[in-house]
């Protein structure tokens, strides 16, 4: 087994780290971009050296025992059984977000998907020079869900992509199989093509839910859906930049790569040498992992459930907490909260103002402090 200290404090103050940098020496806490503060996976950090001790760093392609380990993993993790050759490997999932935006429909065409939501969906279309449609997800005692008859009004003949994000970033809503049945064929009445965006499939908090793949539902669904996945999220990899599209359809999948060519890179050497041996070696650390953000997940819960006016929401997937700050009235809760010595992500960028957004992906000790100093400030003001 992994050696696994998530309370471990690892300093990355100095390593060019996105996350760390951006508040520089100010004496503000981090929980912002969704990385996670912990070291990988050994076994991924030992497979990279391996490969390094090698000491050549040629050009490279996907090695055909890391799709293997793809296709069993897929299988063995959400019982979806995929052929090799469906696989298209990718720099990143932004990536793939912007090339199914070129691959469906032609300039002008409509893309659809549900605010709030990760910001790359909102750019992506304009990105592609397509249109780009929102419709509010609705809350409920059950969670999140997709408004049905919003979305439906408002795609128009030229609605040619739904962008889907399952699970949910922000809200961490995992979707249920009722829900993604009613999408597909919304998608298939409209002739429109899904990219389920499955990056957080794989961190999933409540042990009742399970993740389950869009395009596994039906042949409707495998025959019109890109999904993306990648191990970045799951073994905290996001800056070796590894994942992969999944396209059972043909013609789709050869469309795909078209709007690929030239432009999108391979993935680097360590990419698929740290993909290959987290997906082989490291799910004892990922269920280790699971467990300390579902008590991560839980003190945040806790905690602004007693900071009114604040609110949030239990999430059921991810190590985001998606939190309601309208009820401070401040046009800019976010720069409030960085004076108080805690950085989040601000709601605007994910298509809803007065929202803020937590990664809890950090050691407790650090979680604790930054929660003690939301409390703080907002005794006090
Ligand atoms: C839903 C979603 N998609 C994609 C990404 C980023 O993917 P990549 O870093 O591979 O471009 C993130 C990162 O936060 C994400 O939350």
């Amino acid at each position: 087994m992994d050696d696994v200290d998530f309370d471990r404090p690892i300093d990355r103050r100095g390593t060019a780290s996105l996350k760390w940098q951006k508040y520089g020496d100010r004496d503000i806490i981090p929980l912002w971009v969704a990385d996670m503060d912990f070291a990988a996976p050994t076994v991924v950090l030992d497979a990279m050296r391996t490969r390094i001790d090698h000491g050549v760093l040629g050009y490279t392609r996907p090695p055909a025992s890391l799709i293997e380990t793809v296709v069993d993993m897929l299988q063995q993790q959400f019982a979806w059984r995929i052929e090799p050759e469906w696989v298209v490997w990718l720099p990143g999932l932004v990536t793939g977000i912007n090339v199914a935006c070129r691959t469906a429909g032609n300039d002008g065409d409509g893309v659809v998907t549900a605010v709030p939501v990760y910001p790359p969906f909102l750019s992506a279309p304009q990105l592609s020079r397509r249109e780009l449609i929102t419709v509010p997800l609705r809350r409920d005692d059950s969670g999140w869900h997709w408004d049905m008859k919003r979305l439906e009004a408002s795609l128009t003949p030229h609605t040619r992509l739904l962008l889907l994000c399952s699970p949910h970033n922000p809200v961490g809503q995992v979707f249920r199989r009722a829900e993604l049945m009613d999408l597909i064929d919304i998608c298939e009445r409209h002739d429109v093509i899904i990219c389920s965006d499955e990056i957080h499939g794989d961190l999933i908090l409540d042990p009742a839910r399970r993740h389950i793949p869009t395009a596994a539902i039906s042949p409707a669904a495998h025959e019109r859906c890109i999904t993306l996945m990648a191990p970045s999220k799951t073994f905290n990899i996001p800056g070796l930049g590894c994942s992969f599209a999944v396209i059972g359809n043909d013609r789709l999948r050869s469309r795909f790569r078209q709007a690929m060519a030239g432009i999108v890179p391979d993935v680097n050497v360590l990419g698929y040498t740290a993909a290959e041996a987290a997906y082989r070696y490291g799910w004892d650390w990922h269920r280790a992992l699971v467990d300390y953000l579902r008590q991560n997940r839980d003190l945040v819960f806790r905690a602004i459930t007693h900071l009114p006016p604040l609110q949030t929401f239990l999430p059921e997937a991810t190590y985001l907490a998606w939190i309601d700050a309208r009820g401070l009235g401040l046009k800019n809760p976010t720069a409030f909260f960085e004076s108080a010595g805690v950085g989040l992500s601000d709601g605007k960028d994910f298509g809803a103002e007065g929202y803020l957004r937590l990664n809890f992906g950090c050691r407790r000790a650090l979680l604790e402090d930054a929660l003690a100093r939301m409390q703080q400030v907002l005794i006090t003001r």
